[in-house]
């Protein structure tokens, strides 16, 4: 079914990363993921400014056994999709990339909403051709703005994603940015595998979302698990942190993979050190009386 990547849909999940696997549809994927944002330019804009380095960090992310890699066309814009086509294609049978459409970027680094049913034909044809895929593992409605999710029908965009989902260019569907309405609304009209939404140990905004949505088999995928921008801050979590002689990024990873089956972690760097390092950290084993602790922080 593809060009010459992904020949088939054979799962072959390492499962030696910390947390084990989840199960997106049919798509088997570690519960350790990547996250490509930060592989782009200054402000996700342009191309990296160590282009081999880039290469370097997705390669080792294969090499480190991860099975999911986020990413999505409006990154650089085309700029991260297209480090994963040089860096890994032929991609491995295991590997599964997920992308997001729904906005673009304009002159200024701003990402405008661009959910017409046109625009969004447009992404996905371009995320195949940056990929080099004829069919994406999972792709996401990016809905809402910077500011947060927006509330408002999904209706045309996701039926639109519906359409090319049923021409066979999309295996399984997601939204990111999306209210628990819009979730649902989205449920009502075709299945999702994944809702992708801010999240991490001070933004708990999603709680009983993500408790929903472990009932229904539905991934919840915490974007900015680390803080993004702003890195995570807080005392008690750098308290537990240096009780267990770990980073405060190591505790945040392991926490979230604590936090519900569902979570599956896509933390985000330009750095073959840090992505080694958040690899070995998420594997940090916590206390119940540390979970307890750190559960009152975004409480
Ligand atoms: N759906 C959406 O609207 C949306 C929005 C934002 C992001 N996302 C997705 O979510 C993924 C994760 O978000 P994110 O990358 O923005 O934020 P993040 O994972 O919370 O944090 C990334 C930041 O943490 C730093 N970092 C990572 N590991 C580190 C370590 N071990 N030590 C020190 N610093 C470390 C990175 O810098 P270095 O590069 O120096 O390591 C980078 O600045 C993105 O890659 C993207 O795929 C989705």
């Amino acid at each position: 079914m593809t060009i010459d990547g992904m020949s088939d849909t054979t799962n072959t999940p390492s499962s030696s990363l910390p947390g084990g696997t989840w199960t997106l549809g049919d798509l088997t994927v570690d519960r350790f993921g990547y996250g490509a944002m930060q592989l782009a330019g200054p402000g996700v804009m342009g191309p990296p400014a160590d282009h081999d380095g880039a290469l370097a960090v997705l390669r080792e992310a294969v090499d480190l056994g991860i099975t999911h890699i986020d990413t999505a066309g409006a990154y650089g814009p085309r700029v991260t999709n297209r480090l994963i086509r040089e860096a890994l294609h032929p991609y491995p049978a295991s590997l599964r990339i997920v992308t997001k459409v729904g906005a673009v970027r304009d002159r200024q680094g701003g990402w405008p909403p661009a959910r017409r049913p046109e625009e969004l034909r447009r992404a996905v044809h371009e995320n195949l051709d940056d990929l080099g895929l004829d069919a994406l593992d999972v792709v996401n409605l990016r809905l809402g703005d910077a500011q947060g999710p927006r509330p408002g029908s999904l209706a045309e965009p996701f039926e639109a994603l519906v359409e090319l989902q049923r021409q066979g260019l999309i295996r399984h569907l997601g939204v990111s940015n999306a209210t628990a309405e819009q979730v649902a609304e989205a449920r009502s009209i075709a299945p999702i595998v994944c809702v992708q939404n801010m999240y991490n140990l001070a933004h708990r905004q999603d709680d009983g979302l993500i408790d929903e949505l472990a009932e229904q088999g539905i991934a919840y995928v915490p974007f900015f698990p680390l803080g993004g921008f702003t890195p995570l801050q807080s005392s008690a979590l750098s308290a537990v942190a240096a009780r267990l002689d770990a980073t405060p990024m190591s505790v945040a990873l392991a926490w979230l993979l604590r936090r519900s089956p569902n979570i599956l972690l896509i933390p985000g760097t330009s750095s073959v050190a840090h992505l080694r390092e958040n690899v070995a950290g998420a594997g940090l084993a916590l206390s119940d009386e540390e979970l307890a602790e750190l559960d009152k922080i975004g409480r």
